[in-house]
């Protein structure tokens, strides 16, 4: 059984339809993340989980409940759904001290004062923040509130832990100490979590599977190497970086030994290798290659089946621990993310590579998506 199951659906405001036959199951212990562009349907989606929002289609489960089926007018409000909710704006209660906070959600639940001062220090401990029980909630950093919200959302051991663009409000050093932190909590505690960004470093990092959203729809579901290495179309490629992405033709196409991909021989502009694919391709369809700018090698040996192109590099912009390039060749241009210490100028004529495993191809029609 899983902790959360959402079945085909849908919530439209008026004409928009924010969520569009949305289907997701997150495991017991699993961290799923919704990542898509802004107005693609993630809060919305998380909002449907939490009850604060009612979906128009489809049926949401959560555990062996079912806790909204639109088709039958049945509707579990919030408060009977088990769940806990970080959001971006913390909302700790400012003339609250950090143990009043954390104790609110099993005061309005009316348990005792014993069981609220042994949970409350529990999982106040959890996080590491039990010395500052008796501060008052505002003498707090940025990354210390955000761990007492998320003490507020578990205290009270929900089944779920749904989470919005917690850490959109932290500076960029604290947003991954924080995130990691959190990432090392929730393993331990084997907490599920169903969290929301728009952050793909974000989600890569934390997740166990990223669900990838676009205009209310799903585009892919799959670990973050999955996600990110093989996309199944160009605009689940193209939200991660700055790929480059070139059109080619198969001319063979066979079974890999060992794995579920097939291995491609493709031409492309003057130039011709290896890539491999998740489905079967016929000689002569076109292809979308993708090759990520991090997996080129500047000369390097092409190796047999690599990828390789002899250029001038026509932009060249320092990052300090790497140099982000451009080459151009035959009307093919090749973003390179090269090791800053190679020192590569603008006009450098270069000979660059993908090693094995560095193509990925997408089928055309999947890469309109
Ligand atoms: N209460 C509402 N009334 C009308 N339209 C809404 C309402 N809530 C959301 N929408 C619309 O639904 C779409 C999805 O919104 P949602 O808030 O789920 O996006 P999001 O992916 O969370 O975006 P962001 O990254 O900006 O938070 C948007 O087009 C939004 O304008
Ligand atoms: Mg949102």
């Amino acid at each position: 059984m899983s902790a959360v199951l959402v079945e085909d659906v849908s919530r439209t405001f008026g004409d928009v339809i924010a969520v569009n036959r949305v289907n997701l199951k997150v495991e017991r212990g699993e961290f799923v993340t919704l990542l898509g562009p802004s107005g693609c349907g993630k809060t919305t989606t998380l909002r449907m989980v939490a009850g604060l929002e009612q979906n128009t289609g489809g049926r949401i489960s959560i555990g062996d409940r079912v806790v909204s089926d639109a088709e039958k007018g049945f509707f579990v409000p919030p408060d009977h759904r088990q769940l806990g909710m970080v959001f971006q704006s913390y909302a700790i209660w400012p003339h609250m001290t950090v143990f009043d906070n954390v104790a609110y959600p099993l005061r309005i639940r009316r348990k005792s004062k014993a069981e609220i001062e042994q949970r409350v220090m529990a999982t106040l401990r959890l996080v590491e923040m039990d010395k500052f029980a008796q501060r008052p909630a505002p003498a707090l950093s940025g990354g210390q509130q955000q761990r007492v919200a998320i003490a507020r959302a578990l205290v009270f051991e929900p089944e779920v832990l749904l989470l919005d663009e917690p850490l959109s409000n932290l500076d960029a050093r604290l947003r991954t100490q924080m995130g990691d932190e959190f990432r090392a909590l929730q393993k331990r505690l084997g907490i599920t979590s169903l969290y929301v960004t728009h952050d793909q470093e974000e989600a890569m990092a934390l997740s166990d599977r990223v669900v990838v959203m676009h205009g209310g729809h799903i585009l892919q579901i799959g670990a973050p190497e999955e996600i990110y290495q093989r996309p199944v179309s160009r605009m689940v490629a193209a939200f991660f970086g700055s790929p480059n992405l070139l059109d080619a033709k198969v001319s063979a196409c066979e079974p890999e030994a060992g794995t579920r991909y097939f291995q491609l021989t493709v031409n492309g502009n003057g130039w011709q290798g290896k890539a491999r694919a998740s489905e079967k391709f016929e000689p002569g369809e076109s292809v979308l290659i993708l090759v990520r700018p991090e997996s080129v090698r500047v000369g390097d040996q092409a190796a047999d089946g690599a990828l390789s192109w002899t250029g001038k590099i026509v932009s060249s912009i320092f990052r300090g621990p790497r140099t982000s390039i451009a080459i151009e060749t035959s009307g093919v241009r090749i973003n390179i993310e090269a090791p800053a210490i190679l020192g590569l100028k603008v006009g450098d004529q270069v000979k660059v590579a993908v090693p094995a495993g560095g193509a990925w191809a997408i089928r055309p029609e999947d890469a309109q998506k």
